[in-house]
């Protein structure tokens, strides 16, 4: 029986696996807010989860103000910093992707991550944490990069100030749930 399925799993891979793989949660995060509202995503479509990092972890400044000098001017002339090596997205169809806003738009980890990286034939979504100015453009200028995927609509919290009745009906709301 065992040598059965893994018959069918070598013709059909993508029906294979925990059925929970299907969905990754992939997201950056400076000082924590990002991860906190991602890991209660991933809680609750009990998928992967990826967490984007520079390859660099001294890349942006330690302090505050200098460093969002860096993402201003990166931001401004389309600056991609490395990131660390992403997994191979070809097992997931639903992509949830995360960023701190960033000059009212998205991380510059998340824009080289969404260059380097297609999801199209996917089915794509964004969530943000931002400081009280909101999502800025950021849903749209993700939308850009993701050209070929189903993207839906966004989710966007103050800090990490998300609850789970609040991601449970996003997620229904896009279909991922
Ligand atoms: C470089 C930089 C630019 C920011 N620009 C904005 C902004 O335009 N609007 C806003 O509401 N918050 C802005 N913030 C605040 C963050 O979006 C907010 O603190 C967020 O919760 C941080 O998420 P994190 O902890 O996952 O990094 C900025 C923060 C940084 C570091």
């Amino acid at each position: 029986m065992k040598k059965l399925a893994m018959a069918i799993c070598g013709v059909a891979v993508a029906a294979c696996g925990a059925a929970d793989a299907k969905t990754l949660v992939a997201y950056y995060s400076r000082s924590g807010n990002t991860a906190a509202v991602a890991k209660m995503i991933q809680t609750a479509t009990g998928g992967d989860i990826f967490e984007i990092k520079t390859a660099d972890a001294d890349y942006y400044p330690a302090e505050y103000t200098p460093m969002t000098e860096v993402a201003k001017k990166e931001i401004a002339d389309g600056t991609l910093p490395p990131i660390n090596d992403v997994p191979d997205l070809t097992q997931y169809d639903t992509v949830l992707i995360g960023t701190p806003i960033w000059w009212g738009t998205m991380s510059s980890p998340v824009r080289t991550f969404l260059t380097q990286n297609s999801l199209s034939g996917k089915t794509g979504a964004p969530f943000v944490s931002h400081g009280g100015g909101g999502a800025g453009t950021s849903f749209a200028d993700i939308e850009k990069l993701t050209s070929g995927a189903a993207n839906k609509q966004g989710y966007a919290v103050y800090g990490d100030d998300a609850t789970s009745d609040g991601i449970d009906a996003w997620l229904t709301e896009i279909g991922v749930k």
